[in-house]
């Protein structure tokens, strides 16, 4: 089963509950949470999370662009988020912290950005509910797709699959419809995509094209 989940850093933060009123099929809402530490740029917090929650029934996959993940992740579990995900290069005890997150009802989820190597972050994964292929430098929306991610893709699929296939393998920046196909023959089944979605006059259409070009390849 392949999920589409919009990301609200190309939507309107001043019209927040308007624009997540426009996107009804998308599968979660993504929220992009940076600190202008991990990453040079700085978007909102915990606050501004519990507001979304209560603004939409959509579920939330909470994507922390922030240090000390350890200290601040569990907060956005507790606070009804379906999904969080923390970076690997931001975490000092990523086990206990995925262990923190499910005991609050969330799924755990860990992230890598472009130049991290997966293979010394593996034996988290049966800890995990999905893993994050960064496909941009975290930090901004609209930026181009990062081919060189693809052996990564592949590589976090088989990892995935041989642990039985419940760990999802999401794939976040520069996804549209030029790009999710090829992100999907890699072995994505989770995908963002934030100015492919908001930058669109019909933004749910754009999930529902987006999700139609990931089954028709899935059938090729
Ligand atoms: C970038 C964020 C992404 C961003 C993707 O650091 O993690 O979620 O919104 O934006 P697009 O889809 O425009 O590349
Ligand atoms: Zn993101």
């Amino acid at each position: 089963m392949s999920a589409i989940h919009p990301s609200i850093l190309s939507a309107d933060f001043a019209n927040l509950a308007a624009e997540l009123a426009r996107i009804p099929s998308a599968d979660a809402v993504h929220v992009d949470v940076m600190d202008n530490h991990f990453v040079p740029n700085l978007t909102l917090g915990l606050p501004v999370v519990r507001a979304i929650r209560s603004a939409t029934e959509l579920p939330l996959d909470i994507h922390l662009m922030i240090d000390d993940a350890d200290r601040w992740a569990p907060g956005y579990a507790e606070a009804g988020c379906e999904s969080v995900t923390f970076h690997a290069e931001a975490a000092t005890q990523p086990v206990e912290l995925a262990r923190n997150l499910r005991s609050h009802g969330s799924k755990a989820a860990m992230a890598v950005k472009p130049g991290t190597s997966l293979e010394p972050h593996l034996s988290v994964l049966a800890e995990l509910d999905m893993l994050l292929i960064m496909t941009v430098e975290p930090g901004f929306g609209g930026q181009s797709f990062m081919e060189s991610t693809l052996p990564k893709i592949a590589a976090a699929r088989r990892a995935a699959d041989d642990l039985g296939g419940h760990v999802a393998v999401q794939v976040d920046g520069g996804i549209s419809r030029d790009t999710i196909q090829r992100a999907a023959e890699a072995g994505a089944d989770t995908f963002v995509a934030g100015s492919a979605v908001f930058g669109s006059s019909d933004p749910d259409e754009a999930v529902s094209s987006l999700r139609e070009m990931v089954r028709t390849q899935k059938n090729r």
